[in-house]
């Protein structure tokens, strides 16, 4: 054999034990390894789990067999459990409280954030209890189970940014991760995002080094807890400064210094690629247009309570089938229900629901587009509807 063989030889089986050393050193590996040393020849057996479920669901396997899990020997019954009656029991849920068992972490920081309100928020939202079983199940908590809390008091579905069964951190990155259900009429923020200048750069070469994608700004170092660094636009009415003016809806009060916090956090997402001045008052716009929209739905609630009071709505809170939450009161915004109304109050559903929450959603996500044609002057077409109706009540009288 020639020397430099010999000396190839003993390069290659080098690196190879260096890295064989190097992926047994890992406490988690090597703790898993020594539990389960017949992993790899276990999963074969058609009476495994595994090896059961590889023909009957080959494309879940797949998922599985190209995870960090898998990599790691985390098998079904780590998450499922040996005893399949109970698996069935429980319709295939795995709890985020059984996740926790190895990823305690993301688990106690995800039940801070807000994510973690979204199921009850639904739950006790007067749309929410006006819709069939069916309807709720994929109209609502479609997105809402994101909050999903579970019988052994864990909260979160953990499965809606990191897909079964590949529970993946590089697909929870990507803004697809957010996209079923950050978008729509009543929160168009993906839709933002894509026509802002940062999401028309990111999808060219997705690297959020150079341009951010929704976590960057959302959760710094992965943190699952600050979701939001949020001041001005706190979750879907978004919030007012306590000592500003408030109208007469449910919008999360804010003190100053709670906001600036906030504020601070945020500008520092944005440092490594702009000046603070040039973010701060980017930011500060946004603001300013989230107090414009507010104006107008003051306005318009203003008009509208009046005609309330002066028993001119057609038809009136009491001549209708009852809200299921508030029953014949009058209610604009908060629990406002879109059907069984008048169209007045309609004009003012889509007015607050739809264009205010766009407005300003899409300036803080720099949006030309959706902050001015989509937002701002859909609000106030739906103002001058508004006052051309309330005229026509007064008439009719
Ligand atoms: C001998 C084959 C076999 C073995 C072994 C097996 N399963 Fe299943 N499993 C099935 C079949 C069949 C179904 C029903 C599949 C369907 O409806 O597509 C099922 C369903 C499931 C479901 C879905 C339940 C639901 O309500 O949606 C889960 C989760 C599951 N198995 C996990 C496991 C786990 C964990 C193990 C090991 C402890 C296991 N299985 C072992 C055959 C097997
Ligand atoms: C890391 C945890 C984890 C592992 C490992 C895991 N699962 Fe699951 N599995 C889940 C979660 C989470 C769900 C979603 C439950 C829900 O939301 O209803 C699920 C759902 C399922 C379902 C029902 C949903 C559907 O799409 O049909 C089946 C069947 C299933 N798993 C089988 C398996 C099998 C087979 C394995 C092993 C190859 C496996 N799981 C490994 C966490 C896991
Ligand atoms: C038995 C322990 C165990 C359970 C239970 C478990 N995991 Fe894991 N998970 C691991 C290990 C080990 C790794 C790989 C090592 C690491 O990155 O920490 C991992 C990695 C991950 C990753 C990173 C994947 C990547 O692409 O880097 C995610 C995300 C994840 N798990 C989510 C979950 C979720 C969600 C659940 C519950 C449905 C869950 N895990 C249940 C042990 C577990
Ligand atoms: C399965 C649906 C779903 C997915 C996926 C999802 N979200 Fe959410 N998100 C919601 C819901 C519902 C709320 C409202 C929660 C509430 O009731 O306050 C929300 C709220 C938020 C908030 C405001 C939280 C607060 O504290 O005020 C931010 C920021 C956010 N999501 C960012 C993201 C990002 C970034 C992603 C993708 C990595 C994402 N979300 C993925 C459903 C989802
Ligand atoms: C709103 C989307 C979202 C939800 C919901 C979510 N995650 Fe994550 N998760 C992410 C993102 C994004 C990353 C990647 C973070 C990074 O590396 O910057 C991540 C990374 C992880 C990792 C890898 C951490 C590491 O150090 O490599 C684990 C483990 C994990 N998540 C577990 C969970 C568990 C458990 C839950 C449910 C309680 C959950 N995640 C819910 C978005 C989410
Ligand atoms: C350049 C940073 C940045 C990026 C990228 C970004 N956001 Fe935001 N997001 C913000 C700011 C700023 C606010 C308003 C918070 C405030 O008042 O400081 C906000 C607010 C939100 C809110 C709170 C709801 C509300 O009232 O507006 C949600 C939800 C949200 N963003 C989701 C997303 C999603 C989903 C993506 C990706 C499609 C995304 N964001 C991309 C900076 C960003
Ligand atoms: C496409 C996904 C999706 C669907 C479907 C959906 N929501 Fe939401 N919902 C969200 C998101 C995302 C937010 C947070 C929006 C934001 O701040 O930008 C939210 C916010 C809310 C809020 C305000 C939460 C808060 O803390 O202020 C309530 C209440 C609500 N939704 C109820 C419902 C009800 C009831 C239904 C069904 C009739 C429903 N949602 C359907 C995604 C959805
Ligand atoms: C990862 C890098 C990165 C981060 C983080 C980032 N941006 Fe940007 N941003 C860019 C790039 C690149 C451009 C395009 C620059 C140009 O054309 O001069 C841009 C453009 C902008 C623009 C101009 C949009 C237009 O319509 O011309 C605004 C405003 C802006 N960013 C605000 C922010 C704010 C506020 C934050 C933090 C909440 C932030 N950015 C975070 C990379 C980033």
């Amino acid at each position: 054999m020639k020397k430099w063989m010999k000396l190839v030889g003993i390069v290659a089986l080098g690196i190879g034990g260096a890295w064989g050393a190097f992926y047994l050193l890992q406490p988690e590996t090597a703790t898993r390894l020594v539990a389960r040393p017949g992993f790899l020849w276990r999963i074969q057996n058609d009476q495994s789990c595994e090896g059961c479920h590889r023909t009957i669901d080959p494309g879940m396997d797949k998922q599985w067999r190209e995870s960090a899990h898998f990599r790691a020997h985390v098998g079904c019954a780590d998450c499922h459990g040996e005893n399949h009656e109970a698996v069935f029991a429980v319709r295939g849920q795995v709890s985020a409280g059984v996740c926790g068992k190895c990823h305690e972490k993301e688990v106690e920081a995800f039940a801070k954030s807000g994510h973690a309100d979204a199921e009850l928020a639904a739950l006790s939202d007067a749309r929410f209890l006006a819709q069939s079983r069916a309807m709720q199940e994929e109209g609502c908590m479609g997105c809402h189970s994101i909050g999903a809390r579970f019988a052994d008091g864990s909260v979160g579905g953990c499965n809606t940014c990191h897909p079964s069964h590949q529970f993946s951190s590089a697909l929870a990155r990507e803004p697809e991760a957010c996209k079923v259900c950050h978008g729509g009429p009543d929160h168009p923020v993906m839709e933002s995002y894509q026509t802002s200048v940062h999401g028309v750069l990111y999808y060219m070469d997705r690297d959020a080094e150079k341009s951010p994608s929704c976590v960057t700004c959302h959760m710094p170092d992965g943190d699952h807890g600050h979701v939001a660094n949020i001041g001005l636009g706190a979750v879907f009415t978004g919030a007012v400064l306590e000592e500003d003016f408030l109208p007469h809806l449910a919008m999360k009060r804010l003190t100053k210094s709670e906001f600036e916090a906030n504020r601070k956090a945020m500008l520092k997402v944005c440092a490594p690629c702009h000046s603070n001045r040039f973010a701060r008052e980017s930011l500060e716009r946004a603001d300013a247009i989230k107090r414009e929209a507010d104006a107008l739905v003051a306005e318009s609630y203003a008009l509208i309570k009046a005609l309330y009071d002066e028993k001119a709505l057609d038809p009136m809170p009491e001549d209708r089938p009852p809200n299921p939450v508030v029953g014949h009161a009058f209610e604009l915004g908060g629990q406002q229900l879109y059907e069984n109304t008048s169209e007045i109050e309609q004009a003012f559903f889509r007015l607050f629901k739809f264009y205010h929450a766009t407005t300003f959603k899409a300036a803080y996500h720099h949006s030309p587009d959706y902050t001015h044609w989509e937002g701002i002057v859909r609000m106030k077409m739906e103002m001058d509807k508004i006052r051309t109706e309330a005229k026509r009540l007064r008439v009719l009288r």
